[in-house]
């Protein structure tokens, strides 16, 4: 089994630790939303004995994988693993109690996004840069796909999703040509649209290829990741005991701005927004990680006991 850093280096990790150990409470149980490749889980296990750990993807991989990875820890009944989209934990709640107690969970951390093993499979359609099936799901269970929107949608749904989710100024151009070439033939791969939008447009910017931003709208779409957002930020906080931290990691400015003021929102009733300025990594990070040049933490700290 390949080192899970080889695989996934985990963003501002340093910065996470050190706002859990600041925060001086000790921690008995750890929800990761977005468990990937367990980065993060690892670290944070490490600083608390006896930790109880609910590690929630809602692709199976990543749950497989962390059911490797921490194996001892599984024997010692210290975690459990729950395939699901965050958006669906209130279901998962008398499964969560019955595993950490009757307390809410300490510490909750969402790293929003996808994670380098997704991005670097070209059979999970999520990269312009490796031919595979236009697809993108990060749960492979659910139903809508990349090329089900690139194929069935009409040319005014297609402008409009690249405009709100790509912050693509003018996509009509592209969009007429996608529209043009699926009468002839069905787009099946990622270099289909990748070409298409390549030659439609050519290399505006150095370094960023043409297709970025249409791929990132499509992903967005698929994986309902900013409505998820919007809609799961308070149940997040309603597991938690009262003290307890929620951590959130975004990585585009849609998501950022929508965490920014969910947090001012529930400031009002539920607790305390952490973060006055947000935490962004390092020059040092940034130079040794392409992802974390994006990357925004959020963090929030539950006040009260209303659940
Ligand atoms: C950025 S990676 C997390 C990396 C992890 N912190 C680590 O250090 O390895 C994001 C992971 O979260 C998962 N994910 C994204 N959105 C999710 C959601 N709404 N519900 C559950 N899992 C989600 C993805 O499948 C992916 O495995």
């Amino acid at each position: 089994m390949k080192n899970n850093l080889e695989l996934h280096k985990p963003v501002l990790l340093a910065e996470v630790l050190k706002i859990i150990k600041d925060n001086g409470c000790e921690k008995k149980s750890y929800l990761d939303a977005t468990f990937g490749r367990g980065g993060h889980a690892l670290e944070i296990n490490s600083l608390f004995k006896g930790l109880k750990i609910i590690a929630v993807d809602q692709d199976i991989e990543a749950i497989e994988y962390g059911k490797k990875l921490f194996t001892d820890k599984i024997a010692q009944n210290e975690i459990i693993f729950i395939h699901s989209n965050f958006s669906g934990l209130t279901e998962q709640r008398d499964k969560i109690k019955n595993f950490i107690g009757k307390d809410g969970v300490s510490l909750i951390l969402a790293d929003l996004g996808v994670s380098s093993p997704q991005l670097d499979d070209a059979e999970r359609g999520f990269s312009f840069y490796k031919d595979g099936p236009l697809d993108m799901r990060m749960d492979s269970s659910s139903q809508l796909t990349a090329s089900e929107i690139i194929n069935e949608w009409s040319e005014e749904e297609l402008i409009s999703l690249f405009i709100t989710k790509g912050e693509v100024r003018r996509p009509q151009k592209v969009v007429n040509k996608i529209v043009e070439r699926r009468k002839e033939k069905k787009f099946s791969t990622t270099d289909d649209l990748s070409y298409l939008i390549e030659s439609t447009l050519g290399w505006r910017k150095k370094g960023q290829h043409p297709a970025t931003h249409f791929f990132l709208a499509l992903r967005l779409e698929v994986n309902q990741e900013l409505e998820v957002v919007e809609n799961s930020l308070e149940d997040l906080l309603n597991l938690l005991e009262p003290g307890g931290l929620l951590l959130v990691i975004s990585f585009h400015s849609l998501e950022d701005r929508i965490v920014k003021y969910k947090f001012k929102e529930l400031a009002e009733t539920k607790g305390n927004i952490l973060t006055k300025k947000v935490i962004q990594a390092t020059w040092d990070e940034k130079k040794k990680n392409k992802r974390a040049r994006s990357a925004k933490l959020r963090v929030f700290e539950r006040r009260d006991n209303v659940r």
